[in-house]
């Protein structure tokens, strides 16, 4: 079968909503190396002040401190962005780790909902193309790999319900947008990703079994461990994001990395790498709706967005990432000797 054609939208001025959170300030900083001008608009609900300050430093980036579920012309940074053409605007902006959604549920729902829309009001009277960062959640309990055309078995009243029906919400919105306004908005389906710049306090599990690892705690993992996930880096994802981004595709497509592990192997591979195998390993009650497995079919995505395919391997990822949280979570102490122990790919 031949590759697919699709029309390419180039990069020029970008909006990413959510810009100062994980994904979306990795995105800004992919989105100026390609040489666009970008717009980062956050109310810090989930981001870090430092990650402004760190994009605020780069030369065609502006930071706009707002709320997306807000009149977007209230902001003059934002009013004033959008005087000239805007190529592209990814909705990034919604709370993302469990700890954080079932914190501020609401304003979960908001921000794919509400926020959603302003946003797609401007992309579509504007002319601009949104992308939607919908998320592997939408497959409920579905079992893996998780192909696009799967349907989706969700609790629609529990406590994840905020964050999957949010995105499940957003997903058909921009359907919506799409069939009443002929738009050509798009959807991309994460899955897990791990990297620099997660946030500390947000209980994603790379981050929270690097930093307890590092520090010479108990490795803390809900249930049984025998849960697995596919844990994509985060420059394969960006890599993706804008493979998807350029080409004109409109219906969901999955991006993260395939390879499956389970959360007891992700915490003796954590184990291992900060040279610590005395590490107890602690088994806390289990999360309520958590799904057993997450792994996405990328058979589509392999299809459409060549020559994109995600290379970082798990060790080098994870090297890249328990370093960094060494140099910004965690303040040494003298006898916290497990810490000068260098992390070792492995
Ligand atoms: N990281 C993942 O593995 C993953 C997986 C699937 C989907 N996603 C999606 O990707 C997006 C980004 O996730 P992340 O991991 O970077 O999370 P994050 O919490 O680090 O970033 C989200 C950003 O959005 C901002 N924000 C939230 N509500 C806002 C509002 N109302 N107005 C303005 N800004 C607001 C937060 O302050 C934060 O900076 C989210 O939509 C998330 O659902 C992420």
């Amino acid at each position: 079968m031949g590759t697919q054609k699709f029309d390419e939208r180039p990069f020029s001025r970008v909006v990413v909503t959510g810009g100062c959170g994980f994904l979306g300030s990795h995105l800004v900083e992919s989105l100026v190396d390609e040489g666009c001008e970008v717009l980062a608009i956050d109310n810090f609900a989930t981001g870090l002040r430092s990650t402004a300050d760190l994009l605020a430093d780069l030369k065609s980036v502006r930071v706009a401190e707002h709320d997306i579920c807000e009149n977007w012309n209230a902001s003059s940074e934002v009013r004033d962005f959008f005087k000239k053409p805007v190529s592209h605007i990814f909705h990034f902006a919604s709370p993302a780790s469990p700890t954080k959604y079932t914190e501020l549920p609401l304003e979960t729902m908001w921000a794919n909902s509400v926020g959603l829309g302003k946003a797609l009001d401007f992309a579509t009277s504007l002319g601009s193309r949104l992308i939607f960062s919908s998320s592997s959640e939408v497959y409920g309990f579905a079992p893996p790999p998780h192909a696009e055309s799967a349907m989706g078995v969700a609790n629609c009243f529990g406590p994840r319900a905020c964050y999957v029906e949010g995105k499940r919400f957003g997903e058909a919105l921009v359907y919506s947008y799409n069939q009443k306004y002929g738009a050509s908005h798009g959807v991309v389906r994460i899955f897990n990703t791990y990297g620099p710049r997660m946030s500390p306090d947000d209980g994603r599990v790379v981050l929270n079994l690097g930093r307890r690892a590092i520090k010479g705690e108990s490795l803390q993992i809900n249930g049984d461990g025998n849960q697995t996930r596919s844990f994509c880096y985060v420059e394969d994802l960006n890599r993706g994001l804008l493979a998807y981004a350029a080409r004109m595709i409109c219906h969901p497509l999955n991006l993260g990395n395939d390879r499956q592990i389970s959360i007891n192997e992700l915490a003796l591979k954590i184990r291992r790498m900060v040279g610590n195998l005395k590490l107890p390993i602690e088994h806390l009650p289990s999360v309520q709706d958590e799904p057993i497995h997450r792994q996405p079919d990328l058979e589509q995505s392999l299809k459409l967005l060549q020559p994109w395919r995600p290379s970082v391997e798990l060790d080098e990822g994870l090297k890249l990432t328990l370093e960094w949280i060494r140099s910004n979570y965690v303040s040494l102490s003298a006898e916290e000797t497990i810490a000068k122990v260098p992390v070792a790919a492995i």
